[in-house]
């Protein structure tokens, strides 16, 4: 029998996002210092067929539909190509994505669509090489473009990027970024700043709002919201416009300025097997030790449940109590 994954706030969750690694091969200035973090332990890592065990729980009697594998960046896992396959091959199918930040996928994107990954979603913050250096810390800007073109030749549709703007750092190149998006036919989405970096450096103040984004395009396009867009939106976090003249859209994710935790459909699986209900949440439930010390699918699939049911109706970033969760963003798995 299938036991959905309600909340007490009348929501269920659907997608399921796996965080396959907390390392990354960036240092993007939002999200950690130079010198790294300590990363997680490959022994408290799950392995591949630790993860296809819950993912198979998830889809089979929980009512899991979509994978999303996250990171850190989840190209850095071994063997990747083999997981997605695998994920493929159970029973119940579920929709399978990624989201990377692009170095390295020229050489793995057609494999990784063989495998039968679905869709992916490529971050991308600047065209400009220099500003991706101070950005990233790395010299790889022609490498991620390279795997945004890989993606598209590997037939993975639509290419979703993810852009954060940066105010004085990359802020002024919303317009330039859109119209290379039109003309790669790939779907650009703005993302304002979630206070998740693991230097604690996020003030609001500093944050790009959506309202500046679409203040800043508006200087070179017409951006309308689409009736059938808004009534389509679901549970996506991005708020999309058309680009006036083109069939083009581009997407907000406001989720500091215009949260949309009510419609939520997600739950979180981090690399080290600790499920949680939100990005912010301030508790997991451990399912590593149950799954190594002989929990049945029933015991796992209980304590899954049951972690979802206390999910909190919304992030509380503009609560006067809020505290940014112990993990960073690179260890959630975004
Ligand atoms: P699509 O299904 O392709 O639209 O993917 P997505 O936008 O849900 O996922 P992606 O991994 O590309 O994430 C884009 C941005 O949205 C990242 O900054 C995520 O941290 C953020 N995001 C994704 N899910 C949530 C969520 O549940 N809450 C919040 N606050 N942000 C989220
Ligand atoms: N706030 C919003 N988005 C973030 N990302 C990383 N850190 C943050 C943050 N603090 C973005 C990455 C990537 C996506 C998964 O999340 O740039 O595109
Ligand atoms: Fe790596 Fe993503 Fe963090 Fe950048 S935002 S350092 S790509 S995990």
């Amino acid at each position: 029998g299938r036991r959905p994954l309600a909340d007490r706030h009348g929501r269920v969750a659907t997608d399921l996002r796996v965080s396959l690694t907390d390392r990354c091969n960036l240092r993007c200035t939002y999200c950690m210092p130079a010198e790294g973090l300590d990363w997680l332990p490959a022994d408290e890592t799950l392995s591949d067929a630790e993860i296809l065990r819950l993912i198979r729980i998830g889809t089979s009697m929980l009512g899991i539909r979509t994978i999303r594998l996250t990171g850190g960046e989840p190209l850095l896992r071994k063997g990747l190509e083999g997981l997605v396959a695998g994920i493929a091959a159970l029973p119940d199918r579920p929709k399978i994505a990624l989201t990377t930040n692009g170095i390295g996928l020229a050489r793995r994107a057609q494999a990784l669509a063989d495998a039968g990954l679905d869709r992916i979603n490529i971050s991308l913050d600047t065209l400009d090489p220099q500003t991706f250096v101070r950005l990233s810390r790395r010299r790889r800007l022609d490498d991620v473009l390279a795997g945004v073109a890989a993606a598209q030749q590997a037939g993975l549709r639509p290419v979703k990027i993810n852009t954060v703007l940066m105010r004085g750092i990359n802020d002024h190149e919303a317009v330039p970024l859109l119209q290379w998006a039109i003309d790669q036919g790939v779907q650009l989405r703005f993302i304002e700043q979630m206070p998740l970096d693991a230097q604690h450096g996020w003030n609001r103040t500093n944050m790009v709002t959506a309202e500046e984004i679409l203040g800043r395009l508006s200087e070179r396009f017409f951006v309308v919201e689409d009736p059938a867009d808004r009534a389509a939106r679901g549970s996506a976090p991005a708020e999309l416009f058309r680009v006036d003249g083109t069939d083009h859209r581009v997407g907000i994710i406001a989720a500091v300025s215009q949260p949309f935790c009510g419609a939520c459909d997600r739950v979180r699986l981090t690399s080290d097997g600790q499920l949680r209900n939100c990005l912010f949440a301030r508790t997991e439930q451990d399912l590593r030790t149950p799954l190594r010390s002989g929990a049945t699918d029933e015991e796992l699939a209980d304590q899954w449940i049951s972690a979802v049911a206390v999910k909190l109706p919304g992030h509380g970033i503009d609560d006067p109590t809020f505290l940014q969760p112990d993990r960073p963003m690179s260890a959630i798995g975004g």
